[in-house]
């Protein structure tokens, strides 16, 4: 076992027990595989935790999954940073390979939102290649079409938890205590690349590589659009529709 895993006798009995009812309920849920894809800004990762309880997926952030390589300095982290200070996206090659190791996981048993992955039409049909050889597929493909000029307020007034990737807003979603987390009281952080310089380059990087994914899952009916620019709730009601449609 590793240094860092905690031994079973010591975890606390009523987590052993809130887990193993977290389990039972998820034992009735259809397997779902999903693709949130958007701008950036568009309220994938908002939505997202409400996805993972309500049907007992992973969420599988290739951002997030990249900031946390960068953070610890690992060689992936090392290559992946300058592209993604840059606001440019990182090879093919170092995502599809984080995703492909990431779907192996217990958590994913029941299926997985993939958030900021495929990115480009060559990780598209990688993606495809690695689901075809388990003899599963994606479902739905949920697009968060919202206008570009939406974006600049809701970057630069996100702040982040680290640890939980819990995201507030400065004036849409708040933390009741300014610059902390809601539920471990932590300190929240802004992002390197949430500036509005950088913010430039993601929507470029956006329109012209991952449109064309977009585009590449319509063509195949399962792509369902949302208005990404009302309202998180308003939001989360299209979501559910279109999830249980
Ligand atoms: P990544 O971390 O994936 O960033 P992104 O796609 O740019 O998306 P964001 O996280 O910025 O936006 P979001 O849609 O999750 O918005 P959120 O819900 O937080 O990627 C970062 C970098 O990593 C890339 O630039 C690239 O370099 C690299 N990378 C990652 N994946 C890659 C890949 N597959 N291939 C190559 N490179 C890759 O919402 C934003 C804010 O708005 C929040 O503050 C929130 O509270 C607020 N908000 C959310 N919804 C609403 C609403 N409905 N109304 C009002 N406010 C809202």
């Amino acid at each position: 076992m590793a240094d860092s895993a905690v031994a079973l006798e010591d975890v606390a009995s009523v987590d052993i027990m809130t887990e193993l009812l977290r389990r039972f309920k998820c034992s009735s849920k259809p397997d779902k595989r999903l693709i949130l894809i958007g701008p950036p800004g568009s309220g994938k990762g908002t939505q997202s935790p409400m996805i993972k309880d309500d049907y007992c997926l992973c969420h599988l952030a290739t951002g997030d999954m990249l900031r946390a390589a960068v953070a610890a300095k690992t060689p992936l982290g090392i290559k992946a940073k300058e592209a993604m200070d840059k606001g440019e996206l990182v090879s093919d090659d170092l995502v599809v390979g984080i995703i492909d190791e990431a779907m192996k996981k217990t958590s994913c048993q029941k299926g997985f939102i993939l958030d900021g992955f495929p990115r480009t039409v060559v990780q598209a049909q990688k993606l495809d290649e690695m689901l075809e050889k388990q003899g599963t597929k994606i479902d739905k493909v949920l697009n968060f079409a919202i206008d570009d000029s939406i974006l600049e307020e809701r970057i630069t007034g996100r702040w982040i938890h680290p640890s939980s990737g819990r995201t507030y807003h400065t004036k849409f979603a708040p933390p009741k205590v300014p610059g902390l987390d809601d539920v471990t009281g932590e300190p929240l952080i802004q992002r390197r690349d949430d500036t509005p310089a950088v913010l430039k380059s993601r929507l470029e990087a956006f329109h012209r590589q991952t449109e064309p994914v977009i585009h590449y899952y319509g063509s195949k009916g399962i792509l369902a659009n949302l208005p990404a620019e009302k309202p998180p709730k308003e939001v989360t009601s299209e979501v559910q529709k279109v999830l249980s449609s």
